[in-house]
């Protein structure tokens, strides 16, 4: 099978890879030069575990390349991936610009007898109310001429290949002979079990639903600790014991949700709700809850008798998960926007990134062995780099109040030091 992958990303390139490994001929498409460049010299580009090593091994056997001519590439290929990115625009609403431009150029190549598979998130509907006219404008019905499906990407980073050799690939089409496709290919070229749902608006929505309920039960999570705070108890420690009962799966409070996909895809489903005259309530709070949760921590500094105006605040962290160099809608963002707002001047130390990527993203870099501390730090990733702090020595550098976004450290060690410690979910 002769495959093109659009988007040769953090998910789109092992997917390349993951087909070529099991017999598919295959072109990872891209805009990116210098990928594209890197893809076909065999040199991975992300840290993604087990990918390059499949990478090198199928460019040398010439299973799979990569282009940036992707009208040479389409007329080429029997199956069609999109693994492009769907964003939010200021509006908060899916900005489908890139992939529908990408779709007029698939519909402008399409030969009869492709499938057509769009695997980025996308609200309800888009496949078949935005898509397929799109793809139509080329001649060709969908269900009969060609093959049009979605079956949305459910992988992790730094987990990908794994997730999807075992994580089961949901598959919906436009007909009930495009999703027999669907699940036909991604069983041979996957190996994990497949859920064929259907049609493209149950499996768009699946996902989307996981997604919600990720965002929803992290701001319960949120909710609980600021009453265990108030209440005067310790949330992980009640959190603990009331899972131990398989009824309740209470997941961990933090200073903020950051990435492009939960914090983004409430959204997807908000603007659809609104068009069909509903509200989603518990969606909408849930986002509003994990957004406010930077304000809420930094106004507990203030009442814990540190101000901010005036003050310096470091930030430590930039990308939204440990060991990451992802940023996308990080909480950092969040913290900084927070901090200023109070009068705070911030500075931000990632060991991920660059003085000059820092400044890149609107931070003043911080170098974390200068002599002198801001009075306030405030933990936004829990990187391994940060596991193992001499909190006398921050405290004699000018430390006062640690704001541990994650609950990474002990907080007796934090507090026996001398520091003042915030946590979600801890009394100060
Ligand atoms: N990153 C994650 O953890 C994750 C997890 C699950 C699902 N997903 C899904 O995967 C999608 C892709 O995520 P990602 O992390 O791979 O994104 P990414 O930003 O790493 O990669 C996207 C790639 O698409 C390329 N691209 C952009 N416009 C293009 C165009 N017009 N033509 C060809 N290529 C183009 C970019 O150059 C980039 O290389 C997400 O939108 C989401 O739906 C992501």
């Amino acid at each position: 099978m002769k495959i093109a992958v659009i988007g040769a990303g953090k998910m789109g390139l092992p997917l390349a890879c993951q087909f070529a490994s099991r017999g598919g001929e295959v072109v990872a498409c891209d805009i990116n030069k210098s990928l594209v460049a890197s893809i076909n010299a065999g040199q991975m580009v992300f840290d993604e575990p087990g990918v390059g090593e499949i990478l090198a091994q199928a460019v040398s056997s010439g299973v799979l390349r990569a282009s940036t001519d992707l009208p040479a590439t389409l007329p080429l290929v029997d199956v069609v991936i999109v693994l492009i990115p769907v964003l939010l625009n200021p509006r908060r609403e899916a900005d489908l610009d890139t992939i529908e431009s990408v779709t007029r150029t698939i519909a402008a190549h399409l030969v009869p007898g492709q499938m057509v598979s769009y695997e980025a998130t996308v609200p309800v509907g888009t496949t078949r109310d935005r898509l397929q006219p799109i793809l139509e404008s080329s001649g060709y019905r969908a269900g009969e001429d060609f093959d049009l499906v979605f079956s949305p990407e459910r992988v992790k980073s730094r987990l990908v290949l794994r997730h999807l050799t075992h994580v089961p690939k949901i598959v919906g089409g436009v007909n009930a002979s495009s999703a027999k496709r669907a699940e036909e290919f991604y069983g041979a070229y996957l190996g994990a079990p497949i859920i064929n749902l259907g049609s493209l608006e149950a499996a768009e929505f699946a996902k989307l639903a996981g997604m919600l309920y990720r965002d929803a039960n992290i701001a319960l999570a949120n909710e609980l600790a600021e009453y265990a705070e108030a209440a005067g108890l310790d949330f992980r420690d009640v959190t603990a014991a009331a899972n131990t009962d398989g009824e309740s799966a209470l997941l961990t409070p933090g200073i903020g949700v950051g990435g492009h996909c939960t914090p983004v895809y409430p959204y997807f489903v908000l603007q659809d709700a609104k068009r069909r005259g509903i509200s989603l309530p518990i969606t909408a709070k849930a986002r509003s809850i994990n957004d406010g949760q930077a304000a809420r921590l930094l106004d507990r500094v203030s009442r814990n008798g540190i101000p901010l105006d005036g003050n310096d605040v470091l930030i430590l962290g930039l990308g939204f998960r440990p060991g990451v160099k992802e940023h996308a809608l990080s909480s950092a963002f969040l913290i900084r926007d927070e901090a200023v707002q109070r009068g705070a001047r911030v500075v931000l130390h990632d060991p991920l990134y660059t003085r000059g990527e820092i400044e890149a993203h609107g931070f003043t870099p911080f170098d974390l062995e200068s002599s002198a501390l801001p009075p306030v730090v405030v933990l936004n990733t829990a990187h391994a780099e940060y596991a193992h702090m001499n909190f006398p020595c921050w405290r004699k550098r000018g430390a006062k109040i640690i704001v541990d976004g994650r609950r990474f450290w002990d907080v007796s060690q934090v507090r026996g030091s001398g520091l003042q410690y915030i946590a979600p979910g801890l009394s100060s």
